[in-house]
């Protein structure tokens, strides 16, 4: 599976929703998570994400936001079509210690 990380939160720009064939994101108010059942490993949200959010399970920092991402995956509504990211999205790109902001 594919895991949305830290960088996501308070970015959520959901150019990654747009491509995904299996249509396995759901939206909190800051950030998207994938489902990882339903995820089938086919990498082309990867590139399209602008704040490099989403890694697969074999990178370093999968581990710490997989279970995450699943427990909010059961919970979030399904997301299948970009919405307006947040007004201040390019300004939180990159900012580390985001994982304080996350909002469930
Ligand atoms: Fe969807 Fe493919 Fe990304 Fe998995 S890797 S979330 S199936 S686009
Ligand atoms: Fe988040 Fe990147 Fe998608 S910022 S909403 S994982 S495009």
């Amino acid at each position: 599976t594919y895991v949305v990380t830290e960088s996501c939160i308070r970015c959520k720009y959901m150019d990654c929703v747009e491509v995904c064939p299996v249509d396995c994101f759901y939206a909190g108010e800051n950030m998207l998570v994938i489902h990882p059942d339903e995820c089938i490993d086919c990498g082309v949200c990867e590139p399209e994400c602008p704040a490099q959010a989403i890694v697969p399970d074999s990178d370093g920092q999968a581990a710490a936001w997989l279970e995450l991402n699943r427990t909010y995956a059961q919970q979030w509504p399904n997301l299948a079509r970009k919405e307006p990211p947040p007004a201040d999205a390019d300004a939180w790109n990159g900012v580390a210690g985001k994982k304080a902001m996350f909002s469930p």
